[in-house]
């Protein structure tokens, strides 16, 4: 390097952790426009603004695989619930819900109305919703999913049964319209009761629309409990018979009789990968955190309420707590709350640990932004991986857990350029101090912002920095890349034991 090398901006001396999974190193990060430019020892460069990083990790901005961002990126485009955990990447649309395509006259059944009401599904086409991203860009990079229960919603009448032949071939153009138009995947909710009633069959050939493409197929399955075995093997033969690339959501074992079945759920998926590209991402936390459902406060040991439309003054207080003043029983309390939200005590901590050190599991909050008092994962899963089960309790080395958080992630989404710092990759970068990083929401208190993430880059600019959001709104739309991701070149290698040159 010379002496006229010259950065818009230089991140110096900080712990390099490159989101490879491989050991960190010390060195200066040269960004220029909104690219890394150089990574070595650039002490001699000249540099429009220069930052001390000693002593502070440096690692490619989180990308947060699971989200429920839709809605929240159009009204709070700074998103300081993300940019405050050196989240710089989220993906929407997850669990079967999506705000695009989809429409509706009166209120949308839930769970569809976790992300909004009637007057927010305005979108009819994903091209829409994206280009809406695009003219009032938030402050990270979106990837889109298609939701099923949105297709189901935009062409069933009913949704309790399966879909006929012209309501699967008018949800395919659906589908393939949003893939055209920058969706990344299709994901599905198959616990909730708008898409509960689809086949297989009808799964199998929407999935298909996305293996096509060359996308993802992300499912919140059907059951995460008793039977979650068997909705492992749905979800598998979905993927394989669709030959698409498949993300278990948020990987979990509800309810006591459940509890260190992770082992079990684990050696399945690890045994099915050697047949098809298969990924999981999870949250940090024991608690899940849905719509207020019967089904799971039965399963649970307690129950907060997280909003409630007929009864707004139980929000942040337990279903038993709320029970006891009506002078009635919680399953009654239940349906005189609904429709409401709720988070719900039902993990167990050993699966939790087991499931987030598993080598193939992504980080993704699950966060649902309306809600609310929110589950604390909205604000604090990122730093809670990196201080809780990094540095407090050892479970994952700082490397991993960044890996998790970036490349993982990258890599199954098919986002070319990001979760690596390398030069010539997007300069979507965090800055942050290892000693300190730590979630502090929590239950009681769920909206505080983490400690110790100093600052976040997302396309070479900075989002966030010294505690607040720094109002630029860099953000892209991150379209599926050019090149197929490698969860989509392993499938072609598991298909024709070669990879296939892309032209
Ligand atoms: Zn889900
Ligand atoms: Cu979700």
């Amino acid at each position: 390097m010379t002496k006229s090398d010259h950065y818009d901006l230089v991140l110096a001396g900080g712990l390099v952790i490159d989101g490879t999974g491989s050991p960190g190193f010390v060195a200066d990060i040269g960004v220029t426009d909104d690219r890394i430019a150089n990574v070595g020892d650039l002490s001699v460069a000249s540099a429009s603004r220069r930052i001390d990083c000693r002593n502070k990790v440096v690692a490619p901005g989180f990308i947060d695989t699971h989200t429920h961002d839709d809605t929240a990126l159009l009204l709070w485009p700074e998103l300081p619930q993300k940019t405050s955990q050196g989240v710089t990447s989220v993906v929407v649309g997850n669990c079967g819900i999506s705000l695009a395509p989809a429409s509706f006259a009166a209120a949308p059944p839930p769970p569809l109305d976790l992300i909004g009401d009637a007057q927010t599904y305005r979108f009819r086409s994903m091209g829409q919703y994206l280009s809406q991203l695009e003219s009032n860009p938030p402050a990270v990079n979106v990837a889109a999913l298609t939701g099923h229960m949105s297709l189901r919603a935009s062409v069933m009448e009913r949704l309790d049964r399966t879909a006929t032949r012209s309501e699967i071939e008018s949800m395919k153009r659906l589908l393939s319209q949003s893939l055209e138009d920058g969706a990344v995947g299709f994901s599905t909710g198959l616990a909730y009761a708008p898409s509960s009633a689809a086949s297989i069959d009808e799964l199998v050939e929407l999935a298909s629309v996305a293996g096509a493409a060359d996308c993802i197929h992300c499912t919140h399955m059907r059951d995460e409990g008793d039977n979650v075995v068997t909705a492992i093997c749905e979800a598998c033969e979905i993927g394989r018979r669709a030959n698409v690339p498949t993300l278990i959501s948020h990987h979990k074992l509800l309810g006591r009789a459940n509890h260190g079945r992770s082992a079990e759920t684990l050696a399945i998926i690890e045994e099915a990968r050697r047949r098809q590209p298969l990924a999981i991402d999870a949250y940090p936390y024991v608690a899940s955190s849905t719509v207020l459902k019967l089904e799971r406060v039965r399963q649970s040991t307690s129950v907060l309420i997280t909003w409630s439309r007929a009864f707004p003054e139980a929000t942040g207080r337990t279903l038993a707590d709320i029970a006891g003043e009506l002078g009635c029983s919680e399953e009654d309390a239940v349906s005189r709350l609904s429709p409401a939200g709720a988070i719900y005590f039902v993990l167990d901590e050993a699966d939790v640990s087991r499931i987030l050190a598993w080598p193939e599991t992504m980080i993704g909050s699950d966060g649902i932004p309306q809600d609310e008092f929110p589950h604390p994962r909205l604000w604090g899963t990122f730093p809670r991986v990196l201080g809780h089960y990094v540095r407090d309790t050892g479970l994952l080395s700082l490397e991993q857990a960044v890996q998790k958080m970036t490349s993982l992630a990258a890599d199954a989404f098919g986002l070319s350029g990001r979760g690596t710092i390398v030069a010539g990759h997007f300069a979507d970068l965090v800055v942050f101090d290892r000693s300190l990083v730590a979630d502090r929401a929590t239950f009681l208190e769920p909206t505080l912002p983490a400690a110790g993430i100093e600052r976040v880059f997302v396309n070479g600019r900075m989002v966030y920095a010294d505690g607040a959001t720094t109002g630029a709104r860099s953000g892209r739309v991150l379209r599926r890349g050019s090149l197929a991701s490698p969860m989509a070149r392993r499938k072609q290698y598991m298909q024709h034991g070669t990879y296939e040159v892309q032209s």
